[in-house]
């Protein structure tokens, strides 16, 4: 998507033609800064300290993060240690799962002679995959979008809420909860976006936000705890998030918080619809309750990151000192609240039947 008119992905192999560069997500939006992965330590650290993050960029990453490994060394001994390694960095998304078992099951048959090349171009198919994934999940849910601004009257706004930041800069271009909204934007419908804000990283403010923002889409930052009051006075017609990882049954791991927001949702009867490409959904694992989620470090509750007067950025205190805090990064939304999932190929109800209609080579014995 654009940035200030100029187009950007969040992740693209550098000149030399091996190492990759990121937009590293940790400084904005106060700084637009490119960072650059030369070596699979690079890259796993970029996922843990979230420089790249988001589920499908996540993968995209780690991918490249094999690549450059088998740049390195491409042994079975060095392939197997980049693919353990780069999967410990986060638990919860399950395309980092996907994309370094795509890796494997690429990289493992062919000589050591043959793996550089190979991982390369192995991982630029998985970017171009997000890519149009997420492109795709756009032309679906546009007709969501177009549907209810046809039974509003003509020029009000279709006011859409969405947590976290499930946007272009959690996958390669587009973004999965974003890619309706940037159609319908493009297509001259009259969108408005509600950001929560997303403590306590605040990818909503900060990221969601800036991107919107970048792209000229009319939106506005609330607090977390916002939406269900905006929901109740008739502010919010339809919630998008994207996901890190949906269940086989449909049940989906989101950024903490999503749960809060379905609930509100469901108790006013506003659309609750869940944007995800295929490397989201974990078809090995039933119950929302066995996906593991991931628990970060206390100060990004008790501290926050800002920008003061003179342009430096400052991490500061915000709580009382001394107290202890508890940061659970993810929650999962059973299925019996999601209106919908929007994907590449269409959009389903949330069960395994629904899902099953859109991916049907997943069905057993087939
Ligand atoms: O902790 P993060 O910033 O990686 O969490 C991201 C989210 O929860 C997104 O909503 C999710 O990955 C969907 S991204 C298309």
């Amino acid at each position: 998507m654009n940035i200030d008119g100029k187009p950007y992905r969040t992740i693209w192999l550098a000149h030399d033609g091996r190492s990759v560069e990121i937009i590293d997500q940790t400084r904005l939006p106060h700084a637009f800064e490119i960072a650059t992965l030369a070596t699979t330590e690079d890259a796993a650290r970029a996922i843990l300290t979230m420089q790249v993050r988001g589920a499908p960029l996540i993968g995209a990453t780690a991918a490249y993060g094999v690549a450059l490994a088998m740049a390195a060394d491409p042994s079975d001994v060095n392939l197997a240690a980049a693919i353990d390694h780069l999967g410990r960095q986060r638990p919860t998304a399950v395309n980092l799962k996907w994309a370094l078992e795509e890796m494997r099951r690429t990289l493992k048959p062919l000589a050591p002679s043959e793996r550089m090349s190979a991982a390369y171009a192995k991982a630029a198919d998985i970017v171009e995959d997000d890519m149009t994934s997420c492109r795709r999940i756009g032309v679906h849910g546009v007709g969501l979008i177009e549907r209810i601004a046809t039974h509003k009257r003509p020029g009000a706004r279709v006011n859409i809420l969405t947590h976290c930041n499930a946007g272009w800069l959690a996958c390669v271009d587009w973004g999965t909860a974003t890619s309706p909204i940037y159609h319908a934007f493009d297509a001259g419908l009259p969108v408005h976006v509600w950001v929560d804000e997303t403590r306590p990283r605040n990818q909503g403010a900060s990221l969601t936000a800036f991107e919107l923002g970048r792209h000229g889409v009319p939106h506005t930052i609330v607090a977390d705890n916002a939406g269900g009051h905006l929901m109740q006075h008739g502010l919010v017609d339809m919630c998008i998030v994207g996901s890190d990882r949906v269940t086989a049954i449909g049940d989906v791991a989101n950024k903490i918080g999503t749960y809060l927001k379905a609930l509100a949702a469901f108790d006013n009867r506003v659309p609750f619809y869940v944007a995800m490409p295929h490397s989201t959904i974990d078809w090995n694992l039933e119950r929302g309750a066995d996906i593991p989620i991931e628990e970060r470090s206390p100060d990004e509750v008790l501290k926050m990151t800002g920008r003061l007067p003179d342009g430096s950025i400052v991490t500061t205190d915000i709580a009382a000192p001394g107290s202890p805090a508890l940061n659970p990064a993810f929650d999962v939304t059973p299925a019996r609240y999601v209106t919908g999932f929007i994907t590449e190929r269409g959009i389903c109800q949330a069960t395994r039947d629904g899902l099953l209609e859109l991916y049907p080579e997943r069905a057993a014995g087939s």
